[in-house]
Order: C-alpha cells, then sequence, then structure tokens
C-alpha cells in the first residue's frame, strides 16, 4: 500500500468506516486526525456491528496500531465508554494498540453544556449539532485555552487547571441559564478517568514518523465530510475542524509530502443529518430508504435527510481534497429504483453553474439541474464481482466516474465487510 488518507464527500456518513475497515487489510497504522466523538463510523463484520466514535476503525484488526492525533479533541469520558463497549464485543484494546497524542485537546462537560446552550441561543437558526461539545472545545483550543491529553498524565496540574476551567465557564453556562458544571464532581471524574488514560498518551506525531521510517503504511481515517469543513463547508452548517485531506497532516503531525494517495468516499445518493441547505434533497427518496431501515445516525439516531447524488458537490469535493481515487457506497440503496437522477450543475438566477457557491443564500438559491439514469431494477447485494454488476449499474458509475473527474475504486453494495467490491 501506500500512506493514504479517506475523506468524506459530502456531508459526512458516506461510509467512512466501512471503507477504512476494508483498507486496513494492507495498512499498519490507523489515523483519526480531525473531529471527535461526533463522528459515528459504523463497521458491520460477521453480523456483528461495531460503532467508533473516537477510536480509529483499525482497532478492529487484531496487530495494527491505532492512533488518535493531535487534530482530535478527546472526550476522555467519551472514550472509556467506547472502550468498554467494543471490549464487550471482543475487541482488544491496550496500551500497546492505541495511542493518544499529548497534544489532543480535551472535551470537557463544560463544552457540552455550552454546546446545548449555543445551540438553544441560535433558535431556529440552530446548526442541528451532535450535542459533543465539539464546537465549544474547538473554540477553547483555537482561543488558547483549551486543555491538552498531556495534562491526563499530570494529575497535580490537571487538577489546578481543570478547577479553574471549570469556574470560568460556569460563569458562561450560568449566565445562558443552564445549570453549572459541578465543581469538585467532575474535577475528581475526571482524574479517574485520567489514571486510566494516561498510560496511552503519548507523542503521537514521533509515533508515525517511526513507522514511515521503518517502511509501514499509514491510514488516515477521515471523519465528517468536506462539506462539513470548517472552511470548505455549507459555513456555518459545518463542525468546527478541518474535515478535507489537508487536515489529517496537521491533525497528525505527518506531512503533506509523504501521503501517497487520497480517497474520498461518497454515497451513490447524498445524506445530510442537522441543517443547512441540501440542493438535491427529496422527500421521497428519503421515505424510501427510512423505510428499508436505513439511514438514521450512528451517534444521535436522527434520521438523516436525504436526496439524490449531486455530483457538482462531488466533483468540488474530489479538486479540494485532491482525490485520486472515489470510493462509492450504498449503490444497492438505489436498487428499486426505476429512474435515477444525479445533479450536474446548478441554475443560480438564470445563470448554469458548475460549482458550489459560497454563500448559504446562494446555495439555497440554486436549483439543480438533473441528468436522469434507468434504474437496474435488481439486487444488488450479493453480487461478488464488479463484472457481474447490471451494465444500467456499470453506466450509472461510469457517468459518476466522468462527472467528478475520479476513478471509482471501490463499491460498497451492503453495509457488510464482504459486501465492498474492487473496481
Ligand atoms: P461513516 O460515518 O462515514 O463511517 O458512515 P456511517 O457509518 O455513519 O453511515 C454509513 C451507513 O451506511 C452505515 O449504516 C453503514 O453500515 C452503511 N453502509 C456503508 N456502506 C454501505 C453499502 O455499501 N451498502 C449498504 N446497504 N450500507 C452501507
Ligand atoms: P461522521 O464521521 C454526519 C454534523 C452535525 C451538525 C454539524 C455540526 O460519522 O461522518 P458538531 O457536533 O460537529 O458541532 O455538529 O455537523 N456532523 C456530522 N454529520 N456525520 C458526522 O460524522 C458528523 N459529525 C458532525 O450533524 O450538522
Ligand atoms: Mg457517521
Amino acid at each position: 500500500m501506500s500512506n493514504t488518507i479517506v475523506v468524506g464527500a459530502q456531508w459526512g456518513d458516506e461510509g467512512k468506516g466501512k471503507i477504512v475497515d476494508f483498507i486496513t487489510e494492507q495498512a499498519d497504522l490507523v489515523v483519526r486526525a480531525a473531529g471527535g466523538s461526533n463522528a459515528g463510523h459504523t463497521v458491520i463484520n460477521n453480523g456483528i456491528k461495531y460503532i467508533l466514535h473516537l477510536i480509529p476503525s483499525g482497532i478492529l484488526w487484531e496487530d495494527k496500531l491505532c492512533v488518535i492525533g493531535n487534530g482530535v479533541v478527546l472526550d476522555p469520558f467519551g472514550i472509556l465508554e467506547e472502550m468498554a463497549k467494543l471490549r464487550s464485543q471482543g475487541v482488544k484494546i491496550t496500551a500497546e494498540n492505541l495511542k493518544i497524542s499529548e497534544t489532543a485537546h480535551l472535551v470537557m462537560p463544560y463544552h457540552k453544556a455550552l454546546d446545548h446552550a449555543r445551540e438553544a441561543k441560535r433558535g431556529d437558526k440552530k446548526i442541528g449539532t451532535t450535542g459533543r461539545g465539539i464546537g465549544p472545545a474547538y473554540a477553547d483550543k483555537i482561543e488558547r485555552g483549551g486543555l491538552r491529553a498531556v495534562l491526563l498524565t499530570q494529575p497535580d496540574v490537571l487538577e489546578v487547571e481543570l478547577r479553574e476551567r471549570i469556574i470560568q465557564h460556569n460563569e458562561t453556562i450560568v449566565a445562558a441559564g443552564i445549570e453549572a458544571v459541578p465543581v469538585e464532581e467532575t474535577v475528581q471524574k475526571v482524574l479517574a478517568a485520567a489514571k486510566e488514560l494516561a498510560p496511552h498518551i503519548t507523542n503521537t506525531a514521533v509515533v508515525c514518523h517511526e513507522a514511515i521510517q521503518a517502511g509501514k503504511n499509514l491510514l488516515f481515517e477521515g471523519a465528517q465530510g468536506t462539506y462539513l469543513d470548517i472552511d470548505h463547508g455549507t459555513y456555518p452548517f459545518v463542525t468546527s475542524s478541518n474535515t478535507t485531506s489537508g487536515g489529517a497532516c496537521t491533525g497528525s503531525g505527518v506531512p503533506p509530502r509523504m501521503i501517497d494517495k487520497v480517497v474520498a468516499v461518497c454515497k451513490a445518493y447524498t445524506t445530510r443529518v442537522g441543517s443547512g441547505p441540501f440542493i438535491t434533497e427529496n422527500d421521497d427518496i428519503g421515505d424510501m430508504l427510512h423505510n428499508m431501515g436505513r439511514e438514521f445516525g450512528a451517534t444521535t439516531g436522527r434520521a438523516r435527510r436525504c436526496g439524490w447524488l449531486d455530483a457538482v458537490m462531488v466533483r468540488y469535493a474530489v479538486m479540494i481534497n485532491g482525490a485520486d481515487e472515489l470510493a462509492i457506497t450504498n449503490l444497492d440503496g438505489l436498487d428499486g429504483l426505476e429512474e435515477i437522477k444525479i445533479c450536474n450543475a446548478y441554475k443560480l438566477r438564470g445563470e448554469v453553474i458548475h460549482y458550489p457557491p459560497s454563500t448559504i443564500a446562494d446555495i439555497e438559491a440554486c436549483e439543480p439541474i438533473y441528468e436522469s439514469h434507468q434504474g437496474w431494477k435488481k439486487d444488488l447485494s450479493q453480487i461478488k464481482n464488479f463484472a457481474d454488476l447490471p451494465d444500467l449499474a456499470k453506466a450509472y458509475l461510469k457517468r459518476v466516474e466522468e462527472l467528478t473527474g475520479a476513478r471509482i475504486s471501490l463499491l460498497g453494495i451492503g453495509p457488510s465487510r464482504d459486501q465492498t467490491l474492487v473496481v
């Protein structure tokens, strides 16, 4: 293999977990470099469903090293809960196979309280966050007031710094009319969590570089998606980190020139969870997928909004991420359709455009221009080889390649590890 970044090409939940899990077979190290427990990555293997939030999905493979990089915001309670759940499912997690960056910032209970308070204040302009404290934690990091994971190895310093931060944040929390975070109780709980997590904390940039020097292959597991990126997404309806490929470098300390390949994961249609514009949104597709029991959030359980594939967005995502390859997932979700549409341009105030506009007002003013494709109307989920796909499905995929400018290398036709076809 080579050092590969996997990113989402849409609004998250593209099936990155499943694709990363598939590629992990050829990797030695799997790295998360951005986001926090807002992510929910589903991997299904041998009928067991695993949901990863903070821990790289490489943990499901024995003998792979997993790294939580400096760009991640780490919820100590969230990760301990996740470890417990995975262990109960038979997954081995030790200080040897899971390393956490010293410089990752901590998500604390006051961040979650602030996340809820800020959403409540936004009223009908709310972002629809996952409520995991992500925005406030990154805000503290950028504002230079955050606490970093290295403090989990220094309980004496942690205790003093944390107490000070809780008291300070409680002023804002109380002013917002919500209940203050209990100071001593929280300090004691975080100290207890610190004891459990301390053995995992290290300089993960060094871990990554040593692995590269030893000729190992690194796989970066993207979280969220291109249009949730703080810079390139549909701001302000985005998350608070760089979810695009550049974020994998800044969030891990592995420089761009050591990256060999970028794979963008993309559903054969589009989904979005949370608020914000969605040009190709279509309730009929949503109803169809929800009736099949699909498209409910892995983190919050919310029903995802659904729509046709937006090739304008995906082409732009391919450009921003420098994606060499596309992994198309959930092609089987379109199995029952007579007609399948793809949006290949937008009409904005009478003008045809081929890239997503930068303001919410302009995106909302865009009308999708669709092309129509005949559906294959066959169950794809049991197909074992790409060659055996119906011609109409192959034609659909070929058109996606033409419109997006990237080669399709992997194809998902079902949620299980063995329902991925190499193209
Ligand atoms: P992630 O956040 O990008 O890892 O994606 P999620 O796990 O949140 O959401 C993707 C959903 O699609 C999960 O329920 C997966 O099990 C499911 N999934 C992924 N690939 C496929 C596929 O090719 N076909 C089907 N039917 N389901 C898939
Ligand atoms: P994965 O890694 C889908 C969305 C939220 C909300 C916005 C901001 O599973 O693809 P936040 O809690 O980050 O402040 O919420 O971003 N969001 C996601 N949507 N998949 C995700 O992660 C997401 N992580 C955040 O729904 O609209
Ligand atoms: Mg998800």
